[in-house]
């Protein structure tokens, strides 16, 4: 079955009707007035013409960035790309971020991952129209990681993502600094995506059930392929999977395995070797890859596999290294890396009585969580959180699709997967802000609720599934 973009506009249009009755006063607290930016920056969302092959130019949709107050590296800007500068902060910077929409609709920007309020975290009930802006004020106050900012106004997520708007938001801190991880030239980031292009060379967005795909791999906003040129040393490379919805399946060329050292919410407390894992959308990987014993012109590469594959069945290549002459730097994996409280069971309030979540379509509300789909103004019992407490939740995926589940807020810990079939490989090591749930699996994850109280989302990254409509709110009071 089809969604109709009929569909679509009738979705929000009908939330928007919804969210000017309804009022979110309670939660909203004033901006403080003795908040001093350490840095400020200004994004615009506006239409961009982007060349991507030397044959055709792609009219889209791209966040600009200025800066206003702050150091240089703060904003860095890929060259030919349709993404949004990447971000860099420092854990402890106070950040004002001016968000001006040039868009032909309205739109919001939400911060992926970070532990912020209520009306920082781009709620779609902060969308704002065209030629309008949004300021948000917050201290950083996640670890180092690579985490990620994107749309997130309701029923046009999707189309507002495949059209361009993301960009990286990138924290370091101290415990990162001190561990010596390579860096500069030797630390790499990239996003992937896939997109779909019409004859004309425009984004051709097409929602379905079960996602929006495309037949164009991108990496970095630009289309793949091209190789990467290395020196003979340790890499660090960060990967974001920043599709709508395709799930990734990746190995190394070489058969060897990756050392894993860090997940969505920064580094992992010990390396995990890897061998085939998943990267759904959203989710976040980082790991070092070591060139020092390889010679000059020898190439290894990031291969992608159906879901469903084994290691040598067929596979094509994502990000291809070439090694050079140049030496590089090498690097050992610090035994520890960077430890993080790790949650029990017994501290979760709800040990004894699990929340369930089950992902399921319903009839005439396509797909929802526990048969809801996204309302504005109404939670059931289990939506409802004490501020400070600790809970386990329980997500099930009965359907025969993935579902990258992403909370937002703090982040989370996996405590107990089991998958059925053939589907294994996914990252759940340290600190998760997205779980993937392929068919068949069932996964408890615990949570504190401890930094905000507020209205918080909950729903399925894969950005069609959340459109229309996996997706909730939570509230903590
Ligand atoms: Cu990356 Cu609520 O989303
Ligand atoms: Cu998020
Ligand atoms: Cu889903």
């Amino acid at each position: 079955m089809e969604l109709s973009r009929r569909n679509f506009l009738y979705s929000s249009l009908s939330i928007s009707t919804l969210a000017m009755t309804n009022s979110f006063a309670s939660v909203i607290e004033k901006v403080d007035s003795t908040f001093s930016p350490d840095v400020i920056i200004e994004l615009t969302a506006q239409e961009n013409r982007v060349s991507l092959t030397s044959d055709f130019s792609t009219m889209l949709w791209s966040y600009k960035g200025r800066l206003i107050k702050g150091p240089q590296d703060t904003l860095s800007e890929i060259k030919g790309s349709y993404l949004g500068p990447s971000l860099q902060f420092n854990t402890g910077d106070k950040v004002k971020i001016i968000f001006r929409n040039k868009l032909p609709e309205s739109s919001i920007i939400h911060w992926h991952g970070l532990d912020v309020s209520h009306e920082n975290d781009g709620h779609p009930h902060f969308a704002v129209n065209t030629g309008e802006s949004y300021e948000y004020n917050f201290v950083v106050q996640n670890r180092a990681g690579m985490y990620w900012y994107h749309p997130h106004p309701h029923g046009r997520t999707g189309k507002q993502v495949f059209n361009g708007l993301a960009g990286l938001f990138i924290v370091r801190d101290q415990v990162e600094k001190k561990l010596t991880l390579p860096n500069n030239d030797q630390e790499m980031n990239f996003v992937f995506q896939d997109r779909l292009f019409d004859k004309q060379g425009n984004i051709d967005y097409r929602p379905t059930m079960m996602g929006a795909h495309g037949n164009v791999l991108m990496v970095n906003g630009k289309i793949a392929g091209e190789t990467i040129s290395v020196k003979q040393g340790t890499y660090r490379i960060r990967i974001l999977n920043g599709c709508n919805a395709r799930v990734f399946n990746l190995a190394l060329s070489n058969g060897l395995k990756i050392s894993q050292i860090g997940s969505d919410g920064g580094l992992l407390e010990k390396v995990n070797e890897l061998e085939l894992f998943y990267l759904a959308p959203s989710e976040r990987v980082d790991f070092l890859l070591d060139f020092s014993e390889m010679k000059t012109g020898e190439k290894v590469s990031l291969d992608m596999y159906n879901l469903s594959a084994k290691l040598g069945d067929d596979s094509h290549p994502v990000l291809e290294f070439e090694v050079n002459n140049l030496k590089g730097e090498r690097f050992s994996i610090p035994e520890t890396l960077a430890p993080y409280k790790k949650l029990k069971r017994s501290e979760a309030v709800n040990n004894i009585n699990i929340k369930k979540f089950e992902l399921v379509m319903a009839h005439g509300k396509g797909w929802t969580i526990n048969g809801q789909g996204y309302e504005a103004d109404r939670y059931e019992d289990y939506e409802i959180i004490n501020f400070g407490d600790t809970e386990i939740w329980e997500f099930y995926n009965p359907t025969g699709m993935p579902h990258p589940m992403h909370i937002h807020g703090t982040p989370f810990q996996i405590l107990s997967r089991t998958s059925v079939g053939p589907f294994k490989g996914s990252l759940d090591e340290g600190l998760k802000d997205t779980v993937l749930l392929m068919p068949g699996d069932r996964v408890q994850i615990i949570k504190e609720f401890n930094t905000f109280k507020g209205v918080f989302l909950y729903h399925c990254h894969n950005l069609e599934h959340e459109d229309f409509s996996m997706m909730r709110n939570y509230k903590i009071v």
